[in-house]
């Protein structure tokens, strides 16, 4: 059985990964955070200190070990799912994933991981190229100043505050870089459904979704 594939596409902070983790747990799917995978190949780049703006660098991938079991995700046998949210990654992340060899390789591992079972897959490129035959594809967004909003309350969470001019500043700039980069860069999907987060609860968005997959299953 081929299973359902439930592809989750949107701009940062529109609620891509925490919508599909809890759709996941309610309907005991499979969830693949695939900016996590982005963010991985991106740490590991800083820490083998390689030029970050030359493509050629990231032939480590070729030997490189990253896999996905239990929403952790791992280097090899190293958990990095805390250590893929820091700064220096979060910056660096949109630079690393604008290379073709590196889209490559993550599009490659992510359809292969799709293809058992029931999946929700989230990302920027899901829709349109990972799973272009996705039983139901959702894109996400809300509004920059709600984004950003959202943002800064995880971070007031972990004890950190944030200057809202900077955060969105920094939200534009990563919306800016994943939308007009050459190499499937962040965009609706034609057969998608847009979903405007912005005046919903996280429970609204979870209850919408399960229903359009209900009335595509049936
Ligand atoms: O911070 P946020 O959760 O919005 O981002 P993320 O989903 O962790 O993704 C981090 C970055 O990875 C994005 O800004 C994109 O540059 C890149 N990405 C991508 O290019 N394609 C994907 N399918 C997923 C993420
Ligand atoms: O993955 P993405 O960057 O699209 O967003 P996220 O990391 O899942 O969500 C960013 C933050 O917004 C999280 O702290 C969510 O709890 C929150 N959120 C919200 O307040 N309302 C929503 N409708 C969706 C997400």
């Amino acid at each position: 059985m081929p299973g359902y594939k439930l592809a989750i596409d949107g701009p940062a902070g529109s609620g891509k990964s925490t919508i599909s983790s809890l759709i996941a747990k309610k309907l005991g799917w499979t969830h693949i955070d695939t900016g996590a995978m982005y963010r991985a190949v991106t740490l590991q780049a800083i820490e083998l200190n390689i030029d970050l703006n030359n493509e050629a660098s990231y032939h480590f991938l070729e030997t490189s070990n990253i896999h996905y079991d239990n929403n952790r995700i791992y280097i090899d046998d190293r958990d990095v799912t805390e250590a893929i949210r820091n700064e220096a990654v979060t910056n660096n992340v949109s630079l690393v994933s604008s290379f073709p060899y590196v889209r490559k390789k993550l599009v490659e591992l992510q359809k292969n991981a799709a293809q058992k079972g029931n999946i929700v897959m989230d990302g920027r490129d899901i829709g349109t190229v990972v799973l272009p035959n996705a039983d139901l594809k959702i894109f996400l967004t809300a509004n920059v100043e709600e984004r950003a909003q959202r943002r800064h309350n995880e971070q007031l969470k972990k004890g950190k505050t944030s200057e809202m001019s900077k955060v969105i500043e920094d939200i534009l700039k990563r919306d800016q870089k994943d939308s007009t980069r050459k190499e499937s860069p962040l965009r609706i999907a034609s057969d998608a459904i847009l979903l405007d987060t912005t005046y919903l609860t996280i429970e609204e968005v979870v209850n919408k979704i399960i229903e359009l997959t209900d009335k595509k299953e049936n």
